[in-house]
């Protein structure tokens, strides 16, 4: 059967056609959303390609220059792909670039924190500068520039790797002296080398996972000790005249994350005034709560590290790296725990593990069901967009919406059922005749452009979702 006679059999509104290949009855299920109850700010969806993943991209194990284009355009351009607009961007601390290794601005020691520092800039930063003009050359909007760690000789144990404490920070000395200022200068330096080359970043971390000494490149934090850092950072970045906003601290899981927070709102001058953001990872725990905070907060990495290779699954058994394991978690923390961004670890490397969204083999390139699940929210879900009130009447089809700043509406369904269910959804203050544009993910879809529709009295319509799929309906 030609695809897309049975695609425009599939949804379907008033026509209520039922699919010939769906043997079990649909379930009845009622969504209702309210635009006029708003929650937080959008500002979007990303990537890393640190670690020399941004070299993958530019054709190190074979990709073509066509395909590097396509590449670029699935994470970027939100006509043809995801449209994702945050690239995390690592500030690297090694005096190489060899291997995965991310060199350094200041790959020497001057000495001590207060000789005068032996800058470098290549214009390349282990492929990441080229991959951020790409990418700002499309849709991006945010450069979150993020550290793993200082350099060794500004750490307690001498080495870029293996934890370690910023020399300076509370409770850490070192014979070379506080580096806390050094730090700081330093960092401000990566994003001013970015900008005199025309590249904006726009968001500057210093720490990762700071509750896990890495064997690679890491530093350890509590709250206490990052804030000692952000009062400098801030100052220093207020005499640079950039325009750069602090976020922190990127805790391993969401509850090393909460753990940070009283460190950071303590003493009589609360860090936590400084910062623009606060940041935090789901792989210990993940983010289904608010962060004690009343500041943004995004979750900047989460990944299937462990899996087995499922680029081509959006359900089968409910599996870590499954596409609809990933469309839940990313509604799990937009709607329940207010993140304003959602960030996977890798956007596309050669591999075949489930580490990245869109797999490269040679020059194969594989945009996996994850990638999908990722594009079913960024390519409609703006930033500037604010999340809206919205309610199923089942628990296993949940629902998540969205109203832009241009007023279009963009609302994904995820039916999490075994079964297909037929849909009534309002949207309150939608007009009736507003043209709704539905788009499906499943096992075998991917972001297809289902029939258009227009919205009925009180902006209700109907629709059918098949199982273990998620649409995304977004009013024109
Ligand atoms: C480079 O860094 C590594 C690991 O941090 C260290 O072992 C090595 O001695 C350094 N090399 C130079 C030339 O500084
Ligand atoms: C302070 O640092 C010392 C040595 O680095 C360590 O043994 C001690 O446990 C630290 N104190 C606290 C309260 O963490
Ligand atoms: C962070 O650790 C230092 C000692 O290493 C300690 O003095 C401080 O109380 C800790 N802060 C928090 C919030 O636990
Ligand atoms: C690139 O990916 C291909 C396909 O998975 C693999 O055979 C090859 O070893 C990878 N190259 C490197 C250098 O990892
Ligand atoms: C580019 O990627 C596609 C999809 O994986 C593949 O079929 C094609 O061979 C690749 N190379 C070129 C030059 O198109
Ligand atoms: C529905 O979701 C709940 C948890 O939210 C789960 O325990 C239950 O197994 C799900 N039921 C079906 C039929 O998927």
């Amino acid at each position: 059967m030609p695809l897309i006679t049975f695609k425009k059999a599939f949804l379907l509104s008033a026509l209520a056609l039922k699919s010939s290949a769906t043997p079990t009855p649909s379930t009845h299920v009622s969504v209702s959303v309210n635009p006029k109850i708003r929650f937080q700010e959008v500002d979007g969806f990303g990537v890393s390609q640190a670690f020399q993943r941004a070299e993958d991209v530019f054709g190190k194990y074979g990709l073509s220059k066509v395909n590097q284009t396509h590449v670029l355009n699935l994470l970027y351009d939100k006509d043809i792909g995801a449209g994702f607009t945050i690239l995390r961007n690592g500030i690297g601390s090694s005096n190489t670039s060899d291997s995965n290794f991310m060199n350094s601005i200041e790959p020497t020691d001057p000495g001590s924190p207060t000789a005068k520092p032996d800058y470098e800039w290549d214009h390349y930063n282990s492929a990441q500068f080229p991959l951020a003009e790409q990418a700002y050359s499309r849709d991006l909007q945010t450069l979150y520039a993020n550290a793993w760690s200082a350099p060794g000789y500004m750490k307690t144990n001498d080495d870029e790797n293996n934890g370690g404490y910023l020399c300076g920070v509370d409770n850490e000395t070192c014979a070379s002296g506080d580096w806390i200022q050094a730090y700081a200068d330093y960092l401000v330096q990566y994003a001013r080398f970015y900008k005199e080359s025309g590249v904006e970043v726009t968001h500057l971390g210093f720490l990762n996972e700071p509750q896990f000494a890495a064997s690679y490149a890491g530093m350890l934090s509590n709250g206490t000790q990052a804030a000692d850092v952000i009062r400098v950072l801030a100052k220093t970045i207020k005499k640079s005249g950039l325009d750069l906003k602090i976020t922190c601290c990127d805790g391993i899981g969401w509850d090393d994350q909460e753990a940070m927070m009283a460190g950071l709102e303590a003493g009589p001058d609360p860090a936590i005034n400084y910062l623009d953001t606060v940041t935090g990872h789901g792989y210990d725990s993940a983010p289904t709560y608010p962060l004690s905070t009343k500041k943004k907060t995004w979750l900047t990495e989460w990944a299937d590290l462990s899996g087995g290779y499922t680029p081509y699954t959006f359900y089968e058994n409910g599996g870590v790296g499954e596409g609809m394991t990933w469309a839940n978690h990313i509604q799990v923390a937009m709607r329940d725990a207010g993140t304003s961004a959602f960030l996977y670890w890798i956007g596309a490397e050669n591999s075949t593990t489930n580490s990245a969204l869109i797999n490269l083999l040679v020059d194969e390139v594989v945009p996996s069901k994850r990638f999908w699940a990722f594009a079913q929210f960024s390519k409609f879900v703006r930033p500037g967009a604010y999340r809206v009130e919205a309610s199923s009447s089942n628990a296993n089809v949940t629902v998540s919406s969205f109203e832009n700043e241009n007023g279009k509406i963009a609302t994904q369904l995820l039916n999490q059922l075994g079964v297909d269910v037929e849909v009534s959804v309002q949207i309150a203050s939608l007009k009736s005749g507003v043209v709704i544009h539905p788009y499906l993910t499943n096992n075998e879809y991917d972001l297809e452009a289902l029939n258009t529709f227009k919205s009925g009295k009180g902006g209700s319509f109907q629709a059918r979702v098949p199982a273990r799929s998620m649409i995304s309906f977004v009013s024109a």
